[in-house]
């Protein structure tokens, strides 16, 4: 039998297209091991979005070869994988195999290459991997099922490689999206998915839009929670929050990245909004959904951007007052327009808006948070905790993640409970079981 073992770096569009590598091997009898010296392959699913998460894996392979020799398969698959294709190979020397996203239901074939002895590269623009079948994708790990909406990317925002990584934007037809919600309910007991695509708002099937998918899985019985990922603020309007307000398992919980709060900057970019009209949505929003968790994405220091812009994205954060926000420094990808843009900014001028940023918002959580002691919520169970093995960890409808203490042992894992917020940090809530 042969053993393998997925490495998965990035997003959650990543984690699913490594259940499916897992599901489509094990339907072959493949089986899956946790530790790497029981690995005959290994299968390292990566992601390009910024500079350092391409790096890890040339270091990555580096550990595993020196640990096992050449004795284990190695294949890169993912971002990485569409972007370098075959000259990887050159890269890395001895790497058994090379799979774009658009090429991992491939990945069968590949392993049996490499057993045989042979390299194999594919990274092609399939549309097969949009079609694998339900059955043939392990949620097993996971409470939630991410379920892909669509793929790829129309935007070319000037900084992001993810257009020519994943491709053009493909749109998965509705009854598909629905067989495989059903199919997760029935064989997993999923209560929760999480509808992907690098710009949801954008889905479009025959005529069919981002409305009807979430109109259509909302009726969906034994489903309790909706959420999605990612929004364009182009494309979010107030059809779409009219439609979220009044679903009861569409979660009010709002992920729309702003990346800077400068219109220079955003028109650098390539986001094709501006801050008033993002303020507009995020007001709209509100008078909708008072109580919306609300999160962003901000890139700090982008080519041209001055102390002045930096306090305009500073003001935003301000005047939102986000529920999170994942912020990132400007890495130069390869192939994107923003790599012609002059007035780069210096490192540490970067480090230190980043730090400012940073600091701030953690400020701004640690009163969010406090403000939730004392209520009670509704959360999903995920898992034991990290850190401290007899708690367990889940979300709220607001994707807020709550250690609570695991009480009589109960298995509840995947189970709804009511936890009372006791006592926050910036970072994390912490609960009783009510
Ligand atoms: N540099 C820094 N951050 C980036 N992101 C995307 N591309 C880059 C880049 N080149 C960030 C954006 C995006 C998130 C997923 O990653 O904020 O929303
Ligand atoms: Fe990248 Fe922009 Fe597409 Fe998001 S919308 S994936 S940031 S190009």
């Amino acid at each position: 039998m042969v053993n393998f073992k997925i490495e998965t770096w990035g997003c959650q569009m990543n984690e699913y297209d490594s259940q499916k590598m897992a599901g489509i091997l094990k339907s072959r009898g493949y089986n899956e091991v946790e530790k790497e010296e029981d690995a005959d392959v290994f299968i390292l699913n990566t992601c390009s979005v910024r500079e350092k998460a391409a790096h890890k894996i040339f270091t990555r392979v580096g550990v595993i070869r020196k640990k096992f020799g050449k004795g284990k398969i190695i294949g890169i698959t993912g971002c990485v994988a569409s972007h370098e294709a075959d000259n990887l190979f050159k890269k890395i020397p001895n790497l058994n195999f090379v799979l774009g996203t658009r090429s991992i239901h491939l990945i069968k074939d590949a392993i049996e290459e490499a057993l045989k002895g042979k390299t194999f590269c594919d990274t092609s623009d399939h549309e097969e991997n949009l079609n694998i079948k339900p059955e043939q994708i392990d949620r097993k790990k996971m409470v939630k099922a991410y379920i892909s909406i669509m793929e790829g990317c129309n935007n070319f925002c000037t900084y992001c490689v993810v257009p020519y990584t994943r491709g053009r934007e493909v749109s998965r037809p509705i009854e598909d999206i629905i067989e495989e919600i059903k199919y997760t309910i029935e064989h997993y007991g999923i209560k929760e998915v999480e509808l992907l695509g690098q710009n949801v708002n954008s889905y479009n099937y025959n005529g069919k839009t981002f409305k009807d998918v979430l109109i259509e899985v909302d009726r969906i019985k034994g489903l309790k929670r909706i959420r999605f990922l990612t929004s364009h603020p182009k494309d979010f309007d107030e059809e779409l929050v009219k439609v979220i307000a009044t679903s009861e398992k569409i979660c009010k919980y709002i992920h729309l990245p702003m990346q800077s709060g400068s219109n220079k900057i955003l028109k650098l970019m390539g986001r094709k909004y501006t801050r008033e009209e993002y303020f507009e949505k995020i007001d709209m929003l509100r008078s909708y959904i008072p109580e919306a968790v609300i999160s962003s994405d901000f890139i700090v220091a982008f080519p041209g951007e001055e102390e002045e812009d930096f306090l305009l994205t500073m003001d935003a954060i301000h005047r939102i007052q986000y529920d999170n926000i994942f912020s990132f420094k400007y890495s130069p990808r390869p192939k994107t327009a923003a790599l012609r843009l002059k007035n780069e900014i210096p490192p540490e001028i970067a480090d230190k808006r980043l730090f400012v940023l940073q600091k701030y918002q953690e400020k701004v959580q640690a009163i969010k948070h406090k403000e939730m002691e004392g209520k009670i919520y509704e959360v999903l169970v995920e898992s034991v905790s990290k850190r401290d093995k007899t708690r367990l960890t889940g979300r709220t409808e607001g994707n807020h993640v709550v250690n609570f203490e695991a009480g009589r042992g109960e298995n509840l894992i995947g189970r709804f409970v009511k936890v009372k917020i006791i006592s926050s940090t910036f970072t994390s809530l912490k609960g009783i079981l009510v």
